[in-house]
């Protein structure tokens, strides 16, 4: 069963205002998956410049007992769900009581939510197409009902969001999973510039479409003029930050049309389409602890290439460590 939130047009025109506005301009990343968008994120999570998937999927297909011992039971809330593929091996551990699935991609979320049900045939399976960071609350419905909530937000997809945003999505999962609640969540960890920069420009040049398409859609769904030809690709790691930037850079001066305004470029100016932040763990756990959540476990693959934190909220009496 899907229930569908997608944020309104409405919606989409305001925060695209709102991010042509900022110095440098910059859109929120979700805006980059549409169906088209999420093939070619698909394809990006399978070059070979790009190790943070199957890192991920091997760490979680090879800890998958010791996983689910220390998640326990419950329903597994998926934020950012995608093909869904990489939740499999917990769900056949940890047996869950439900699977909800949460994304922003109708299109995608609805065959994914088919398939996942074909390998667990017996799992109730929900999906909800939604911002799960604007969601107010998680809607009622009888699979949510009656169980604690884990979350499960892999991929370091919380490295999309800056550290201001990534804080309040951290309190956004506290208040949508409640009180007592779990959080499973992959982290990319910061490493060498020359592998960095290499995994967001892939010599197949996915990356690089992934970006472009982001104006195809802003053409298709706010009336955009934008020439595609006007841009060249960049993803650059910036080591202050902690962050790989990603921007499309206008080749010269130019005027664009959208969202009903007009909107100038000079040459050379970036037009930001995502960060990804990589978080260290003491980075990262110092991140979740001003949201609530403390830090209970976490594993990492032999390289150190990424972690799997498990947190759990700091206020929560049965992890309160004071007496
Ligand atoms: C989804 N997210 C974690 C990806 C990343 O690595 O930041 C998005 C991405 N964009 C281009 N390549 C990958």
């Amino acid at each position: 069963m899907l229930i569908d939130l997608h944020p309104q047009p409405a919606d989409m025109t305001r925060l695209v205002i709102e991010g042509m506005g900022r110095s440098p301009k910059q859109l929120p990343a979700w805006l980059l998956y549409d169906a088209e968008g999420s093939r070619l994120f698909e394809a990006i999570c399978e070059q070979p410049e790009y190790g943070l998937t199957r890192t991920e999927t091997a760490l979680l297909e090879a800890r998958a007992p010791e996983l689910a011992a220390a998640l326990g039971p419950g329903v597994v809330v998926e934020f950012g769900a995608g093909n869904a593929r990489k939740v499999s091996p917990l769900i056949s551990a940890l047996r869950p009581a439900a699977y909800v699935a949460l994304d922003i991609s109708a299109d995608h979320l609805a065959p994914a939510c088919q398939a996942l049900q074909r390998r667990h045939p017996d799992l109730p399976v929900l999906g909800i197409c939604c911002d799960y960071s604007l969601l107010e609350q998680l809607p009622g419905h009888p699979a949510l009902e009656g169980h604690g909530r884990l979350g499960f937000y892999p991929g370091s997809s919380i490295g999309n969001f800056d550290p201001a945003g990534a804080q309040a999505l951290l309190r956004q999962f506290h208040r949508l999973l409640g009180t007592g609640s779990r959080l499973l969540i992959g982290i990319d960890q910061p490493k060498a510039k020359e592998r960095l920069e290499a995994a967001y420009n892939d010599a197949a040049g996915w990356s690089e479409a992934f970006a472009r398409n982001l104006l195809t859609r802003l053409n298709r769904d706010l009336g955009g003029d934008f020439q595609s030809a006007d841009f060249g690709y960049r993803a650059w790691w910036d080591a202050e930050r902690g962050r790989i930037a990603m921007a499309l850079v206008s080749q010269r001066e130019l005027e664009v049309q959208l969202a009903g305004r007009y909107w100038p470029f000079a040459a050379g100016e970036p037009l930001i389409t995502e960060y990804s932040y990589k978080y260290a763990p003491e980075a990262f756990l110092a991140l979740a602890a001003t949201a609530g959540w403390q830090g209970a476990a976490q594993w990492s693959d032999p390289a150190g290439d990424f972690a799997l934190h498990l947190l759990v909220q700091a206020d929560s009496e049965q992890h309160r460590s004071d007496p």
